[in-house]
């Protein structure tokens, strides 16, 4: 005992941080174990579903029934798209993100995810501009995982701001000053939407978090779906961190009202091999210059 409080002594810290890493491993285990237990149903569900569909034909009520067939079948798609992010979730978890690495032109990426990220939210009137990416050297890099990554930040860009608003992504290479063989790329995503409060920025990559429990947004303009399960970015920093880049997020506040939007940066090195820690190291320490500069 000091002082009247009670402290805990080098080993006591010990156990308990070792009791805190075993927790979150029964954490990272249990989503694991969850999602694959919840596939084998889904997919009964899914293929009933199906035949039940095709059974309908000659029917007097065949269009009322095949209404309601395939709201299960919208249901059941969604459910494992949320299943399959717990199952990514957990693999990024463990570290066994496995990619396959090939030259990819971040022009194309970004092209093809803004068109999935649209179709996503056909409802949803948020026009989307695209910088000059053209003249960026090619990246090494997973196609398939980076546009799950583009996809998830830019579908929030949309479903996180109000119709009549704007997403802006803009690219830029960006080197060790003299090294020009030591380069990375920014790409960055900027929304005018309700923005994040400045104290959870770095709270939303964190699986299953949601600013708020808001899940219906109401700003002057119009009224809008917003979180969904809090995996989106949990997935996206995983895969860019698994190509040795880092991800952040910049926003003046959250403000349904006035929307002052959120800007999210993704910086990625051109080869791999290098670790999120060291570009985050090359950020920080003002040594990087643009090719614009
Ligand atoms: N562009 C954005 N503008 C405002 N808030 C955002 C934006 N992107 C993310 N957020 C906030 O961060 C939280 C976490 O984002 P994330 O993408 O991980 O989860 P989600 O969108 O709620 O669900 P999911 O992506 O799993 O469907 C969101 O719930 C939202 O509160
Ligand atoms: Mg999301």
């Amino acid at each position: 005992m000091d002082d009247g409080q009670q402290r805990m002594n080098d080993s006591e810290i010990r156990d308990a941080l070792a009791r805190l890493a075993k927790l979150e491993q029964t954490k990272s285990a249990f989503i694991s174990i969850a999602a694959h237990e919840l596939k084998t149903p889904l997919t009964l569900v899914q293929g009933y579903a199906t035949i039940l569909g095709e059974r309908l034909h000659g029917r007097p009520d065949a269009e009322e029934l095949a209404g309601l067939v395939a709201g299960i079948l919208r249901g059941a798609q969604r459910l494992g798209e949320i299943i399959d992010d717990m199952i990514d979730v957990a693999s990024i978890e463990a570290q066994s993100l496995e990619l396959n690495l090939e030259p990819l032109s971040l022009d194309t990426l970004v092209d093809l995810a803004v068109k999935e990220a649209l179709s996503g939210a056909p409802e949803r009137q948020v026009r989307i501009y695209i910088g000059e990416l053209a003249g960026l050297p090619y990246i090494m890099g997973d196609a398939q995982r980076l546009h799950q990554a583009l996809v998830k930040i830019i579908s929030n860009g949309i479903k996180y701001t109000p119709d009549g608003g704007r997403i802006d992504i803009s690219g830029r290479l960006l080197y060790v000053d003299g090294a020009q063989s030591d380069a990375l790329v920014e790409l960055t995503i900027a929304d005018t939407g309700i923005g994040i409060p400045p104290e959870e920025l770095e709270w939303i990559f964190e699986k299953f978090y949601r600013v708020g429990d808001i899940t219906l947004h109401s700003t002057s303009k119009s009224r809008f779906k917003g979180a969904g399960p809090g995996l989106g970015l949990t997935i996206a920093r995983g895969i860019i961190e698994a190509h040795g880049g880092i991800i952040w997020a910049e926003s003046p506040g959250y403000d349904e009202v006035c929307c002052p939007g959120s800007t999210f940066h993704v910086i990625l090195p051109l080869q791999q091999g290098s670790s999120p820690a060291r570009t985050r190291y090359l950020v920080q320490s003002g040594l990087l210059r643009s090719s614009g500069e």
